[in-house]
């Protein structure tokens, strides 16, 4: 069987930047609270029309720039997110068209938080069972368009942003060594979306002017995914490091999902791992759900943290349940 390697990764954030002075001015918040429950400073918004696609594409742009490959190399595209322009056609499908990617075939996965750690698991996989010979995978968000601006529960932890990779096929015995996924739709009342009825998305009667359809946004039980988001990281990690065979000591860094920074500290406490093995963003960029490792991982590789054959973790977590990880070479 084939393997899969990342031969080039992106990002892109938007320029305007809220902060968390200007969002006390908005709720009932301070600057203090937000900087020590979750370590966000400020978080970028995607003002003057620009949507999950275009952020989508300009992270995309770059990471195939690294990899020095034309879009039509592309076999398949994958976008993870919960907030595609629209419902379709998808976020992919628009990305391809932007891009150029004319033989690919494209899709979006919806796993919340998880989303560009599942995209990954789907690109691996085409690329391991010879379906595919490069692909695109990405992790774009527009959250600011789902966020409930009155909720100061869940505003102020949110942003927007993209990070992409390309893979390629390879023979050596190098690049993603293993993943693990798990979801429990048991606990998906926890972090869920509504629309401004407050009820799930449901089929309108067909009755004139019976409603218009309704955007939706965001409403999370914080402290319960709190508690269960560390127990999920901790276990999913150590399944993930088992089935490489790679030990915590041997990690050159680690790129967590960026959803609070306590989250992360008590991640790295339990594994022993030290915090210069960890790559965090949520100070700049709060929580862009999918987009949080890809973001992350291409400015840790923009910083020169990987060199080749250096050991990397991702993991996430998110709404769903869900839950991932993976184990890469690098191999830039
Ligand atoms: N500013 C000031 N006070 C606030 C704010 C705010 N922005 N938000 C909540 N509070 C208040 C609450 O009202 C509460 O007040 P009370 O004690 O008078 O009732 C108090 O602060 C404590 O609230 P908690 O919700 O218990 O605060 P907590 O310390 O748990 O922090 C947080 C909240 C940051 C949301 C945390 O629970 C968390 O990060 N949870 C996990 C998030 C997560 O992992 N999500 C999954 C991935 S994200 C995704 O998929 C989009």
């Amino acid at each position: 069987m084939y393997k899969a390697k990342v031969v080039g990764a992106g990002s892109y954030s938007p320029e305007t930047i809220v902060t968390n002075r200007d969002l006390e001015k908005v709720v009932d918040t301070s600057d203090a609270w937000i900087t020590r429950r979750t370590g966000i400073k400020e978080r970028r918004i995607a003002t003057g029309g620009l949507l999950t696609s275009d952020l989508a594409t300009r992270a995309a742009q770059q990471a195939l720039g690294q990899a020095g490959m034309d879009a039509q190399d592309l076999d398949l595209v994958v976008v993870g997110t919960v907030t595609p322009d629209r419902q379709f056609p998808s976020c992919a499908c628009l990305l391809q068209e932007k891009l150029g990617a004319r033989k690919a075939a494209s899709m979006d996965v919806s796993a919340g938080c998880s989303g560009f750690i599942y995209a990954l698991s789907v690109a691996n996989n085409a690329i391991r069972c010879g379906e595919a010979q490069h692909a695109l995978v990405v992790g774009a968000e527009v959250l600011s368009g789902v966020t409930n601006w009155a909720d100061r529960g869940t505003c102020v932890l949110l942003g927007d942003g993209a990070g992409a990779v390309v893979l390629s096929r390879t023979d050596e015995d190098t690049g993603i060594k293993a993943i693990h996924l798990r979801s429990d739709g048991s606990f998906g009342h926890l972090l869920y979306s509504v629309d401004q009825n407050g009820t799930p998305r449901q089929a309108l009667e067909i009755v004139p002017g019976a409603g218009e359809p309704k955007p939706f946004y965001l409403v999370m039980d914080g402290k319960p995914l709190f508690k269960k988001a560390v127990e999920c990281l901790e276990e999913i990690t150590r399944w993930t490091l088992d089935k490489a065979g790679v030990k915590v000591e041997e990690l050159a860094l680690m790129v967590p999902h960026q959803a609070n920074i306590r989250i992360i500290n008590a991640l790295a406490q339990r594994l022993g791992l030290s915090e210069d093995k960890v790559y965090t963003t949520i100070e700049r960029y709060g929580n862009t759900s999918s987009a949080s490792i890809p973001t992350a991982l291409a400015e840790a590789v923009s910083m020169g943290r990987l060199a080749p054959r250096d050991k990397l973790l991702m993991v996430t977590f998110g709404a769903g349940l869900t839950w991932g990880a993976s184990l890469v070479e690098w191999s830039i």
